[in-house]
């Protein structure tokens, strides 16, 4: 494992872990300075593309955006999601997770889902290619949106896979849309950092959709905070940039040759 995945899980009980997504250089540029990991999420599907899910995201197109994000994250550890149907064997996987290493020189890539793809993370780890879990709502093969951790059988399910992929080797796994207190027994369970969205202030850190964060993202979900509205920013430079240019004040003669 290299020093950066083990300074990132050294965090753990020491101190809280802050991740935000980034899909490109100059967003990434600036959270940086204030994150431990930047994720390029398939989040970009719907968030950039419109896709009604994240399921038509392609290793392309992530590829294309982390190479990005690369050029602005220079302290942060850089995750990258693997696609929908980009590790159905861990032949593939492991062929896809190499070249979006390759090509991005992200640190890691991360996986959603539990028993069915533990052998697949398995595969990727004995080849020095570090993974990050996802579990409870799994955008990828979601059905629905709905919290997960309410029914007992759904809780034992979720507890059963954050021990399998601890002990296949993930670094970290991210807890998304998880009971509280099932994202805190998760979280006490396991010897590597939690990392939620939606799942309790109980977790090792905190993820959120950089778009979400700064109001450039319409979705209202319940586990989004608004911190900022630029939206509103740059419709007003937008509109104070018309204004000008209809009445002529720019550009002026500094601006020209
Ligand atoms: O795709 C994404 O942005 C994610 C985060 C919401 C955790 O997986």
């Amino acid at each position: 494992m290299n020093s950066k995945i083990i300074n990132f899980i050294k965090k753990k009980n020491k101190s809280k872990i802050i991740s935000l997504t980034a899909y490109s250089k100059n967003i990434a540029s600036i959270i940086d300075k204030h994150c431990d990991l930047v994720l390029v999420g398939d989040s970009l599907g719907s968030v950039l593309y419109n896709f009604s899910s994240t399921k038509k995201v392609t290793l392309d197109m992530m590829i294309e955006h982390s190479k990005s994000v690369r050029m602005g994250v220079k302290k942060s550890l850089m995750v990258v999601d693997m696609p929908h149907n980009t590790y159905r064997t861990s032949r593939e996987a492991l062929r896809n997770a190499k070249k979006m290493i390759s090509k991005t020189k992200c640190d890691a890539v991360k996986l959603e889902g539990g028993i069915k793809i533990v052998q697949i993370i398995k595969t990727l780890i004995k080849n020095k290619i570090p993974v990050m879990g996802h579990l409870g709502v799994l955008p990828q093969s979601a059905t629905n949106f709905k919290f997960k951790g309410k029914e007992t059988k759904e809780r034992k399910t979720i507890l059963r896979d954050s021990k399998l992929l601890e002990e296949a080797g993930v670094f970290s796994i991210v807890l998304e849309c998880v009971e509280s207190s099932l994202a805190k027994e998760i979280t006490k369970m396991i010897n590597i950092p939690t990392i939620g969205i939606g799942a309790s202030v109980h977790c090792d850190g905190q993820v959120l959709v950089t778009d979400d964060l700064i109001g450039l993202n319409k979705m209202k979900v319940r586990f989004v905070k608004r911190y900022s509205n630029i939206e509103k920013q740059i419709n007003d430079a937008a509109l104070k940039f018309k204004k000008d240019v209809v009445t002529s004040k720019f550009p002026t003669k500094k601006h020209s040759y």
